[in-house]
């Protein structure tokens, strides 16, 4: 069967573009940073660069989002230390777009993550719809809780591979699930706390790859 062409945005840990690899696809990934792996199938830039290249799926990879989910909505009004009013909207407006040009880029099957937006945000996005769903790492065998929300188009809703049960509220043993929030500051924390769970990005290969196999070899 002829690979998919896929393309993985705004990601720079290469976790979701192994994955469909590792399945034999034509997958690049794509963001304004190298990539942690050093692969040549990164591409430096802006993803709406790549957006007409003819791609049967592509995957974003939470793009920033910090103007656009609920709970940054209270820095529209009252702007954090050093940023002013102007600065937070005009970062909303940049986010909104941003996604707003992806969700309507002209390619049959999209997921975008991100958090559920507020209204300011909705309002920006071109056909804006609610996320098709909202899954847990632990869906797919991995300690840890971090809802993450998918905007789908074209693709069906991931089905959980390995549902584990999370430790009861208040146990240490819960604290080191939730580890990743909790991460101490350090250069490095936005990445570690936005980079994809392997068993999601295995299951998104299998499950959203095998369902575009099937349709463009139908
Ligand atoms: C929250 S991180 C997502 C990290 C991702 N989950 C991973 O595993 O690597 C957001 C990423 O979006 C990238 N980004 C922001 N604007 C972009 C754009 N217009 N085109 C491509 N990448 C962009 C940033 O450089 C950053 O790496």
């Amino acid at each position: 069967m002829k690979p998919l062409r896929v393309l993985i945005g705004c990601e720079t840990s290469g976790r979701v573009r192994r994955a469909f690899d590792a399945l034999g696809h034509d997958v690049w990934s794509c963001d304004l940073l190298p990539s942690v792996d050093g692969s040549n199938r990164h591409i430096i830039c802006d993803v709406r660069q790549l957006l007409n290249d003819g791609w049967d799926l592509m995957a974003v990879m939470h793009p920033p989002c910090t103007r656009l989910c609920n709970s940054g909505v209270r820095w529209l009004t009252k702007p954090p230390q050093g940023k002013t009013l102007e600065q937070m909207w005009a970062d909303l407006d940049e986010g909104a777009g941003l996604f707003s040009d992806c969700w309507n880029a002209p390619i049959e099957r999209i997921a975008i993550e991100n958090p559920v937006m507020h209204r300011h945000a909705k309002e920006r996005i071109r056909n804006y719809q609610s996320p098709a769903q909202t899954v847990q790492p632990w869906w797919f065998g991995e300690q840890a809780l971090k809802a993450t929300s998918f905007y789908l188009k074209g693709l069906p809703k991931l089905v959980a591979t390995n549902k584990l049960t999370p430790p009861a509220a208040g146990t240490v043993e819960r604290n080191s699930w939730a580890r990743v929030h909790r991460a101490p500051p350090s250069a490095d924390r936005w990445r570690l706390r936005s980079e994809t769970y392997q068993g999601i990005a295995d299951a998104m290969a299998e499950q959203w790859g095998g369902f575009a196999l099937k349709q463009v070899a139908a």
